[in-house]
C-alpha cells in the first residue's frame, strides 16, 4: 500500500494528524528531527492507534536522507509540517527560521519531484493575511505584509507553491491556513508540549493553572473589541487534524490542481473569553493580570470557513469548552 510522508510527524499537530490517518487506515512513515518535540509523542500516537509505522530521524535539511526515505517507501504523498513556529524567536533567529521553514521545503519538492512524487499538503497560517483590513477572512482576502519572518516564511513557501504549479499543473497541492489551533487528543496523551517557556495563549494558560507560572500577562484591554482583548479563530487540534484528511481525500479522488483552505471555526473569542472558559469548565483559578499589548499583535481575527464547508466538506465539530478541558486535561496527564 502506498504511503503517506509526514514531516514534523512528532510535533503538536503533526501527531494529531497522524491518529487521525492511521485511524482510518492510512499508512504513515513519519520524519522529525525532534527540534520542538519528543520521542515519547510518537510512542503515544502508537498508543492510541494501536498501529506501527516508520519512523526517520531526520533534518530535512539533509537531501541524501530524504532520499533515502524515497528510496525505501512507496511514498504517495506528503504532509508537511516540519517547521518552526514561534513569532517573537523568528524575529531574534532569521537565518535559522528561513533555512527551516524555506530552504527545507525546496529540499523536500526537489527530492519529491526527482521520485516523481507529485502531492503536497502545506502547513499555512493565517499569518500570511498580516492585518486583515476586513473579518471574516475569506482565502480571496489579500496576503503579505507579514510582520515577522516566521510568517513571512510561510508566505514565501506558499508562494513558491504556486509557481511550482504554475511550472507543471500535474502537481496536487493543498495549502492550509491554520487559525488558532488549541485543545489536545482527548486521551490525554498527546498535545502542545512546547519544549521551552510557552509563547501562546493555551499553553501559557495550563502551566499557570498547574501552578509551574505565577500568572497570565492578557497583552492589551484596549483593544477595539467587546471587552478590550484580542480576539482569535481557536480551533479543536483534533478538528485541525481532520482539516488535513478532508485534504489528502480531495486530492486523491479529485486531484490535480493547488487548492487554499482557511481551517477555522468563524468564530472570534477574547482572552477573557477562554480565561473564563477555562475557569468554569476545568473549576480551576486562572491568576492573570492586564499587560501592554504585545508588539506585531492585532485586535481581531477570524476565519470564513464556509470554502472548506463547501468544497472538502470540512466542519470544525468541537466546542470552545472541549478545547479547554481537553488541554487541561493533557496538562493534568503530561505531570
Ligand atoms: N496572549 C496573551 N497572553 C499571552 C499569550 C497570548 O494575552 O501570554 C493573547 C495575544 O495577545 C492574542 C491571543 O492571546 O490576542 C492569542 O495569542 P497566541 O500567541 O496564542 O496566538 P497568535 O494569534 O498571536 O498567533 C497565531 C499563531 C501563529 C501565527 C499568528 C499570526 O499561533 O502561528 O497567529 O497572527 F503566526
Amino acid at each position: 500500500m502506498k504511503k503517506i510522508l509526514v514531516t514534523g510527524g512528532a510535533g503538536y499537530i503533526g501527531t494529531h494528524t497522524c491518529v487521525e490517518l492511521l485511524n482510518r487506515g492510512y499508512e504513515i512513515v513519519v520524519l522529525d528531527n525532534f527540534s520542538n518535540s519528543k520521542e515519547s509523542a510518537l510512542e503515544n500516537v502508537k498508543k492510541i492507534t494501536g498501529k506501527d509505522f516508520k519512523f526517520y530521524n531526520v533534518d530535512m535539511i539533509d537531501k541524501k536522507a530524504l532520499d533515502t526515505i524515497f528510496d525505501e517507501n512507496d511514498i504517495e504523498a506528503v504532509i508537511d509540517f516540519a517547521a518552526y513556529k514561534a513569532v517573537g524567536e523568528s524575529v531574534e533567529k532569521p537565518v535559522e527560521y528561513y533555512t527551516n521553514n524555506v530552504s527545507t521545503v525546496l529540499n523536500l519538492l526537489d527530492r519529491m519531484k526527482a521520485h516523481n512524487v507529485k502531492k503536497i499538503v502545506f502547513s499555512s497560517s493565517a499569518t500570511v493575511y498580516g492585518d486583515p483590513k476586513v473579518v471574516p477572512i475569506t482565502e480571496e482576502s489579500p496576503t503579505g505584509g507579514t510582520t515577522n519572518p516566521y510568517g513571512t516564511s510561510k508566505y514565501m513557501v506558499e508562494q513558491i507553491l504556486k509557481d511550482l504549479y504554475k511550472s507543471d499543473n500535474t502537481w496536487d497541492i493543498a495549502i492550509l491556513r491554520y487559525f488558532n489551533p488549541i485543545g489536545a487528543h482527548e486521551s490525554g496523551l498527546i498535545g502542545e508540549a512546547p519544549n521551552s517557556i510557552p509563547a501562546n495563549l493555551m499553553p501559557y494558560i495550563v502551566k499557570v493553572a498547574s501552578g509551574k507560572l505565577e500568572k497570565l500577562s492578557v497583552f492589551g484591554n484596549d483593544y477595539n473589541t467587546k471587552d478590550g482583548t484580542g480576539v482569535r479563530d481557536y480551533i479543536h487540534v483534533v478538528d485541525l487534524a481532520v482539516g488535513h484528511i478532508k485534504a489528502i481525500e480531495k486530492l486523491n479522488k479529485e486531484g490535480k490542481g493547488l487548492f487554499i483552505y482557511n481551517l477555522g471555526t468563524g468564530k472570534g473569542y477574547s482572552v477573557l473569553d477562554i480565561v473564563n472558559t477555562f475557569e468554569k469548565v476545568n473549576n480551576i483559578k486562572v491568576n492573570y493580570t492586564i499587560a501592554p499589548r504585545r508588539k506585531g499583535d492585532i485586535a481581531t481575527c477570524f476565519a470564513d470557513p464556509e470554502k472548506a464547508r463547501k468544497e472538502i466538506g470540512f466542519e470544525a465539530k468541537k466546542t470552545l469548552e472541549d478545547m479547554c478541558r481537553d488541554s487541561w486535561n493533557f496538562e493534568k496527564n503530561i505531570n
